[in-house]
């Protein structure tokens, strides 16, 4: 995720800012920069890569004793959203006249118009990113009062943003402002200093505010004055922030891949945001590059993935096939190649993949490619090579995901395949009215999994009862079956609980024989068709000693009586539910492996991203 920071009062400000940099630097990003001001004039450094190759640039443009007199400036890592991860596209970005600086978190819809609408006005544009337009923007509105021009620049603008300005003209302050994208403010001893998250701060002080959406402030060394974007004053209460650095980078939670479990109702929005059609009950997916004659050209899709990616893929299979009648199949990315696939012009081949390098995944792209399949990705990293490759596709917006687990990844994988399914659909068979009832659906999909991750304590009090167990079973039916295969996958890779997903018919020919006195059978019970057979399924399990751990629809209390232990998820379409369910296996397989005092962000032997055959 981008990182920002900002700084003004004493002097070797390019150092604090460097230094902030470092301290986000385990948010992920691809590029970094920074913006200084110094003798009535704005100085820039960029560089893509890590935060050191930025201090090397810096170091060698500029001069020891600039680097010793700047007081204010603003840096920012970046992670790719609009544009690959370039020099060019790395911020902070200026305004045409090159007199003010901003760096930005977030991600601007409305900003093809409003370069556009700027474009006609003379401005010119050397970056693909979103930020830049935003910045002359500012440009564009500023008549001599910077706090004006950001505010009236922010009211034409949709989407999220937190940001840092500078000005030339105006070199005792920086603005900041926030909606949907954090910004936190350290107040020190005759300096201030903004974050985009708290681990930026604490070298200098503890005592923080943090703005809330539509706030907006004028920073200076000795004082901070926030209002909203009417210019209305307002009061933020400053707080201790009460933890250490190695606390922040994390978020105040124990692991990454906590953190990143909570950030669900996020990430999915920001998959989702800007991409349903209510009007139309369809998706907006423009990086597919397709029009609907060529959507309605294909005759089948082939799903390409690895591990966690693969298991998305399978639950996009029932999707395809449920929405848009349409042959869905889904082949294991390593394999793919080497089983000399049979492919045409009219199949659509996705490869899924978080980090964009899998290098069975690549390589499985370079068959497709090779039979002139119509090619496109679904990717996390933008800029990955993946992405580079099959040249179209849907970022997922997920942010970056740190811990090896891939959580965030898979739900939005799935988010992203649900909309993809909907829109060859609505060019189908998918009549506009269940298309609108679900786009509704699938735009509640952070609010659903809000309400899983409220059971996060409830969920811990059951995994310490599952917590001795070497053996366990996941079963699940129809595009809950995928959802088994994740839920095992993800207890298997941080507890080393030997676990294993099974379609719930599965079990009777073969698997049951390994059942004994208490061995915990995980089902995805909820109320979707196939749910009595899972229940006869379950049946035959208790019948031979097994614990049963249920995935329940909230308010079916039947169901849940027939359980030895419960998690609800709300009620919704069986596609949809596919993501609250694995919410709830996320944090049980989390649970059970910290309750085991496993080595959970980096388990042992894994990699995040696995680039060797
Ligand atoms: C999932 O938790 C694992 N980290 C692993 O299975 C992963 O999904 C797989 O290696 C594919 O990675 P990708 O999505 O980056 O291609």
């Amino acid at each position: 995720m981008c990182g920002i920071v900002g700084y003004i009062g004493k002097a070797d400000a390019a150092s604090v800012l460097i230094n902030g940099l470092r301290r986000l630097e385990y948010r992920g990003y691809d590029s970094a920069g920074l913006a200084v001001l110094d003798d009535g004039q704005i100085v820039v450094a960029k560089a893509p890569g890590k935060v050191a190759k930025l201090n090397d640039r810096a170091h060698a443009d500029w001069t020891p004793e600039r680097f010793r007199r700047v007081t204010t400036g603003i840096a920012h890592t970046r992670w790719a959203t609009h544009g690959p991860p370039t020099e060019v596209n790395a911020h902070p970005h200026l305004d045409q006249a090159g007199d003010i600086a901003l760096v930005h978190n977030g991600i601007i819809e409305n900003y093809r118009a409003v370069r556009a609408r700027l474009e006609s006005k003379g401005h010119h544009f050397y970056s693909e990113t979103d930020t830049e337009v935003l910045a002359h923007l500012i440009g564009d509105c500023n008549k001599g009062d910077l706090f004006q021009a950001v505010c009236d620049a922010l009211h034409q603008v949709e989407g999220t943003f937190g940001i840092a300005v500078l000005s030339a003209h105006e070199p005792d302050k920086i603005i900041t402002a926030r909606r949907g994208s954090p910004i936190v403010i350290g107040i020190g001893e005759g300096e201030t200093i903004i974050a985009s998250d708290a681990s930026a701060i604490l070298a200098h002080t503890q005592r923080v505010i943090y703005l809330d959406d539509n706030d907006i402030a004028v920073i200076k060394a000795d004082s901070v004055d926030i209002r909203d974007l009417n210019n209305i004053p307002v009061t933020r209460e400053i707080a201790e922030l009460g933890f250490d650095a190695a606390a922040a980078e994390k978020g105040g939670f124990d692991h990454f891949m906590l953190k990143e479990i909570h950030e669900q109702p996020d990430s999915l929005g920001n998959a989702i945001r800007g991409r349903i059609d209510h009007n139309l009950g369809s998706s907006v997916l423009a990086g597919m590059g397709t029009s609907p004659r060529e959507l309605a050209e294909i005759s089948r899709v082939v799903l390409l993935g690895c591990g966690t990616s693969l298991h998305a893929g399978l639950v996009g299979e029932y999707a395809f096939e449920d929405l848009a009648d349409i042959h869905a199949e889904v082949q294991q990315a390593a394999e793919f190649r080497y089983r000399n696939p049979i492919l045409g012009n009219r199949d659509l081949v996705v490869a899924i993949s978080q980090s964009g390098e899998t290098a069975d995944t690549l390589a499985a792209v370079r068959e497709a490619n090779q039979k002139g399949a119509f090619v496109m990705s679904l990717c996390n990293v933008v800029g990955s090579t993946i992405a580079r490759e099959t040249g179209r596709g849907v970022y997922l917006h997920a942010g970056p995901e740190i811990s090896v687990a891939s959580t965030k990844a898979f739900t939005c994988q799935v988010a992203v395949l649900l909309m993809m399914a909907l829109k060859l659909g609505r060019g189908r068979r998918y009549s506009r009215e269940d298309g609108i009832k679900l786009a509704r659906e699938i735009e509640s999909i952070p609010e659903l999994v809000a309400k899983v991750i409220l059971q996060n304590d409830r969920i811990a009090k059951i995994a310490a009862d599952y917590t001795q167990n070497e053996h366990a079973f996941f079963i699940g039916r129809g595009p809950m079956y995928p959802v088994a295969l994740e839920g095992a996958l993800k207890l298997k890779e941080i507890s080393y609980v030997h676990a294993e997903g099974y379609h719930a018919a599965e079990l009777k020919h073969g698997p049951i024989a390994l059942l004994e006195q208490g061995t915990p059978v995980i089902a995805i019970a909820c109320d979707v068709p196939g749910k009595d057979k899972t229940l006869g399924n379950i049946e035959e399990c208790r019948a031979r000693g097994a614990r049963i751990l249920g995935i329940v629809t909230e308010g079916d209390h039947e169901t849940a009586e027939c359980m030895d232990d419960f998690i609800t998820i709300p009620r919704c379409h069986p596609l949809v539910a596919t993501i609250p369910a694995v919410v709830a296996l996320q944090l049980f397989a989390y649970h059970v492996a910290r309750l085991r005092g496993c080595e959970i962000d980096q388990p042992r032997n894994l990699a995040k991203s696995v680039t060797v055959e």
